[in-house]
């Protein structure tokens, strides 16, 4: 095999935690200029492997190889050296830091003189171009606080840039990015790709992999499945071989008869903003929230939860007013938000499954003490049976799932607590596609069951997929009520982007 062939290859990988395998004799190599797509089921292993390559794990058996020679990566720093940059699934800049400081953070660029003073113009112009490179115009004095998400990830990539990486690492780069940040994202791995630069890229989105990849590998429980050209593989076999079967149907939708008010918003105002929302949700249809991401959805959920104060306005629950000034109350009004951020509101890390599943209703159970909290526990560890959360184990740290998995335990959580109202944002992001169904059949029977379902989604196949009427809200404002007959693509894109 020639030498210019291969950028990196791995062989023969092993890794486990505390004795459980998780990647078994993975082989993969890394073409340069390629883009390598890795795809699987939530806790395949994706993660773990690429955090093989970058350092951040060290691997039990096997062999590295980096332009047909063996190397050891024990550390970020090796990777670094030899040019492999990674963007994680969680971000890594500092928001206090401005734009260039972070990209050279621990690695400033000094002086020549006899003091080594920070050489800021060199770094700054240096960030410049890098930034150039990634289509961004961005002042490299910017604070990173005051960036969206989208344009943070585009630093990291720029930040990437500056090191001169020949491999750029991105595992679910795209997962909480609008629409127009995903297409400058796209486009720009087709540049470093163009530039010569090898990119693995993991994502649970299967028509993103299907435009950008060049070639896919598939694993399945540790194990690799195959690695094939994309051009050789429909979406059908993708899922078939990372799940192991044919998918029948990606949106169960189940018919159900049209029930009572179950959340009635009136004039809410929130901080801040001018505008007011009103609305109202019904047993037995699932109602749709959607909007460009910024159209201010997740803080009018946030607002009715009591997350954030609102100006004014009403919220009734089955027709009762509330009075909501805390997310407590909120609970103890039959309220649930399964919110579109795991890691900071969703999820304690360092607390075990089981206590993660179980505040939210311990909480509300505590009063009247309708449930015993081992029933409710019972109830939380069916959830988890059904959700298929791999591992299951209740006693387990949160951070010790993969990134999916933590976030069905977030569903799990508030599906145990038994709510009337439930909000869900964003509830399938980072969801394989297999388990995505599951969360479906389980919001039906929600459903089925009385319970009043409102999903803030920015995939809009979901919301076609499984909602009865779709709201689309633009710059705070709701505007447009559509019934599932009348919702199409292009009704809800005009009216998420102001009638334009
Ligand atoms: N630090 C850890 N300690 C124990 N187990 C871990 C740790 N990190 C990962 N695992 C386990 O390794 C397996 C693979 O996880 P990994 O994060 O690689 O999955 P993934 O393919 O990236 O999934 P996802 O699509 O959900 O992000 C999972 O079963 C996970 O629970
Ligand atoms: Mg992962």
């Amino acid at each position: 095999m020639e030498k210019s062939s291969r950028l990196l290859e791995l062989k023969n990988i092993y890794k486990g935690f505390f004795g459980i395998k998780v990647l078994k004799s993975i082989d993969l190599d890394i073409k340069p200029a390629e883009v390598h797509v890795l795809l699987g089921e939530n806790g395949a292993g994706k993660s773990t492997l690429i955090k093989i390559m970058t350092g951040a794990y060290s691997k039990d058996e096997g062999e590295i190889y980096w332009e047909g020679k063996k190397v050891e990566i024990n550390g970020p720093s090796d990777a670094m050296n030899l040019g492999i940059a990674t963007i994680y699934q969680e971000l890594n800049l500092i928001p206090e830091l401005t734009v260039y400081e972070n990209m050279f953070l621990g690695r400033e660029i000094k002086s020549n003189g006899r003091f080594s003073l920070l050489n800021r113009r060199e770094m700054k112009k240096k960030a410049v171009e890098c930034l150039k490179l990634v289509g961004q115009d961005i002042s490299p004095d910017q604070k990173v606080s005051l960036l969206g998400i989208g344009k943070q990830q585009l630093v990291e990539i720029a930040k990437a840039l500056t090191m001169n990486a020949k491999l750029i690492i991105m595992d679910e780069p795209t997962a909480s990015l609008s629409e127009s940040e995903v297409e400058q994202l796209l486009q720009t791995v087709e540049e470093l790709r163009k530039r010569g630069i090898a990119i693995v890229y993991i994502s649970h989105k299967l028509e993103e992999l299907k435009r950008i990849g060049d070639r896919i590998t598939i694993l399945r429980d540790g194990s690799k499945v195959e690695t094939l050209p994309v051009k050789e593989v429909s979406t059908d076999q993708m899922i078939k071989l990372m799940v192991g079967r044919d998918l029948d149907e990606k949106y169960p939708k189940e018919n159900f008869m049209l029930g009572d008010e179950g959340l009635r918003v009136e004039k809410l105002r929130l901080k801040g903003s001018k505008n007011e929302i009103s609305f109202t949700a019904y047993q037995g249809q699932i109602l749709g929230i959607s909007g460009l991401v910024g159209a201010g959805r997740t803080e009018v959920a946030r607002g009715i939860f009591g997350v954030d104060l609102i100006e004014s306005g009403k919220v009734y629950v089955f027709g009762q007013e509330t009075n909501i000034k805390s997310p407590k109350d909120a609970i103890n009004a039959g309220l649930a938000f399964i919110t579109e951020d795991r890691k900071s509101e969703g999820l304690i890390l360092d607390q075990s499954l089981e206590f993660n599943m179980t505040i939210a209703s311990l909480e509300r159970f505590k009063k009247g003490l309708l449930i015993e909290p081992a029933q409710m526990k019972k109830k939380a560890e069916n959830y988890i049976k059904e959700l298929q959360v791999r591992p299951g184990d209740i006693g387990k740290h949160a951070r010790k799932l993969s990134g999916g998995n933590q976030q069905k335990v977030v569903i799990a959580k508030w599906l145990a607590t038994e709510a009337k109202v439930f909000i869900f944002d964003e509830p399938t992001r980072g969801i394989d596609v297999g388990a995505k169904v599951e969360v479906y059949r389980l919001i039906n029977s929600l459903v089925q069951n009385g319970a009043v379902v409102i999903i803030i989604s920015s995939e809009l196949p979901e919301l076609l997929g499984i909602c009865d009427r779709i709201l689309v809200m633009n710059e705070g404002e709701i505007t447009a009520d559509l019934l599932r007959e009348e919702a199409d693509q292009e009704k809800i894109m005009k009216a998420a982007t102001g009638g334009m």
